[in-house]
């Protein structure tokens, strides 16, 4: 069963265009950057602290970090970095600065307070390194505040506008497919049938990308509708006609319900009493480890740029790489527009099992 292949893939030129210089700041007014990580972490972003860092100071600017992401800034969780500061964390996951969901930040007066601890602290530029919900918080604090922001794509779920690739998407697709390789051996052993799910609150650039590079006989991705009768009859004549085992990949944020819920569905149904069906949810396994190769030089980029683009005078906007091209995309577009899945891909998935 192939679907009909339409590339969406298509990022909105007008997006892309050089954005004008909003601040009015000069490489000059900025004497002090404040950096931080927000959101959940992903691998990698350590190698952009790193890059950040040693940036701003290679261009005689002092840099304060921000722990626990904007709840730090409310708190003045803040910490001076030197060079060394960032020392020996290129490889490491998670992130040194740690990270945090602040709720007092959703209000104007927990992101007053933040503005307050800043300006006493002499910050007058701010790197961010984050997700969607960072860089939603990024904008409206530099609408309402006026600190000049640039933001850094940090989240394996890879579903932010303005960016080919996040920071620790390639990880986490790595750390997947290793375990989807794994399941795959046991299912064979037994003949059964599993369901993996992979992380993806609201995309499925994991699962579809995983399910291809793992093998995947199906996978149900979140930007896609999910027929549970049409899956039903799909996954019953694999086990049954083509393969004795088999690998369904399922994004948590399917709309069915993740891995669980389908299978409930599926074990209501009388003709697979006699499938062995197992779940293995490989949750935030995804999220650890040392970032890959392609993840730090990727970070080590966009923290450069990043600091590069706050000197150039640019703010409120996010550095991402675009046909390997640095690109610089305004925040709001970030968060508000939805960054489309490879259809050809999905294509792929069901040519090749
Ligand atoms: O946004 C990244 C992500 O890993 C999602 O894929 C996942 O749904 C979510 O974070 C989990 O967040 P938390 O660790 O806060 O439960």
């Amino acid at each position: 069963m192939v679907i009909s292949i339409e590339c969406l893939n298509v990022q909105d030129v007008s997006a892309l265009t050089p954005i004008p210089v909003q601040s009015g700041v000069t490489v000059d007014s900025i004497q002090k950057i404040g950096v931080f990580t927000s959101g959940g972490d992903a691998p990698g972003m350590n190698a952009c602290l790193r890059a950040v860092v040693r940036k701003a100071l290679s261009l005689g600017k002092e840099v304060l970090g921000i722990r626990r992401g904007y709840q730090g800034m409310i708190e003045s969780d803040f910490v001076e970095l030197t060079s060394s500061s960032v020392s020996n964390i290129i490889q490491k996951g998670g992130t040194v600065l740690k990270s945090a969901r602040s709720e007092e930040f959703r209000t104007p007066e927990g992101r007053a307070k933040a503005a307050k601890n800043l300006i006493e602290n002499q910050v007058d530029g701010l790197v961010a390194i984050g997700g969607d919900g960072t860089l939603a918080g990024a904008a409206l604090f530099y609408e309402e505040h006026k600190i000049p922001l640039v933001g850094c794509p940090g989240t394996i779920d890879n579903d932010l506008f303005g960016t080919d690739e996040t920071i620790g998407f390639d990880t986490a697709l790595n750390t997947a497919i290793q375990n989807i390789d794994k399941i795959r051996d046991t299912a064979d052993a037994h003949d059964r049938l599993f369901l993996v799910e992979v992380m993806g609150r609201d995309a499925g650039f994991i699962a579809l990308n995983s399910g291809i590079g793992g093998g995947a006989e199906m996978v149900l991705i979140p930007e896609t509708l999910s027929d549970i009768n049409k899956i039903k009859s799909y996954i019953h004549s694999l086990m049954s006609e083509q393969h004795r085992s088999s690998i369904v990949v399922v994004a948590e944020g399917d709309e069915l319900g993740g891995a669980t819920r389908i299978a409930e569905e599926l074990k209501k149904d009388a003709k697979f009493k006699a499938i062995d069906l197992r779940v293995c949810i490989l949750g935030h396994t995804q999220r650890g480890g040392s970032p890959s190769a392609r993840d730090r030089v990727l970070a080590s980029r966009l923290g450069v740029a990043a600091v590069q683009a706050l000197l150039d005078g640019h703010a409120n906007v996010m550095v991402g790489v675009i046909d390997n091209q640095i690109r610089l995309t305004p925040s709001r577009n970030v968060y508000s527009r939805k960054k489309s899945i490879n259809y050809e891909l999905l294509g792929l998935t069901q040519l090749l099992n």
